[in-house]
């Protein structure tokens, strides 16, 4: 029988930068939930980031657009543990549209925080291999104090 520790899933969450106002309430949510936050970072992407970790949208047409609004201003990074926690915070998140969260979801953070279908307020990893590479990107060996190696940008 597995225990509650080896069932446990990390997942990477991000407060975009139209949410980073309202970073208090969407923490709150996430602890309130039943998350653990493991690690948590604040820094501003530079565009050579934002492309890397947005690398298997590009080429799609709202690729200029979604890396355009993530250097915009600071992010919040969160290494997020909890049982099945990619789709625990996939079902906090709600619909990628902010417009569908508020009429499906307007619990949810897009429903709640989120603008629109670009400024959506937060991400969350998809799968475990997105959750495992996502989270290196953010706090991968070296980068846990201060500046990671890839976030290049500002580290407020
Ligand atoms: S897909 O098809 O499931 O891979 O795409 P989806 O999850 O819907 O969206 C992937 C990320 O792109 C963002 N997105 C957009 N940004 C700007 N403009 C438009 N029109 C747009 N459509 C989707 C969306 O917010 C997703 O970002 P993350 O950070 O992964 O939530």
């Amino acid at each position: 029988r597995q225990s509650i520790e080896a069932r446990a899933e990390k997942t990477l969450a991000l407060i975009k930068p139209d949410a980073v106002k309202h970073m208090g309430k969407i923490i709150n949510a996430i602890t309130t939930s039943g998350f653990s936050i493991t690690n948590m970072r604040m820094c501003q992407l530079s565009r050579a980031d934002a492309e890397a970790f947005y690398a298997v949208h590009a080429g799609r047409p709202f690729f200029n657009t979604l890396c355009s609004f993530m250097t915009s201003g600071p992010i919040v990074a969160l290494e997020l543990m909890a049982a099945s926690s990619i789709t625990k915070w996939g079902d906090l998140l709600g619909p990628t549209d902010s417009s569908t969260a508020r009429q499906q979801a307007p619990n949810s953070i897009r429903g709640l925080f989120g603008n629109d279908g670009t400024r959506n307020a937060a991400h969350g990893s998809d799968s475990p291999a997105n959750a495992a590479a996502e989270l290196s990107f953010f706090f991968g060996k070296g980068s846990n104090i201060g500046r990671c190696a890839r976030c290049s940008g500002t580290t407020l």
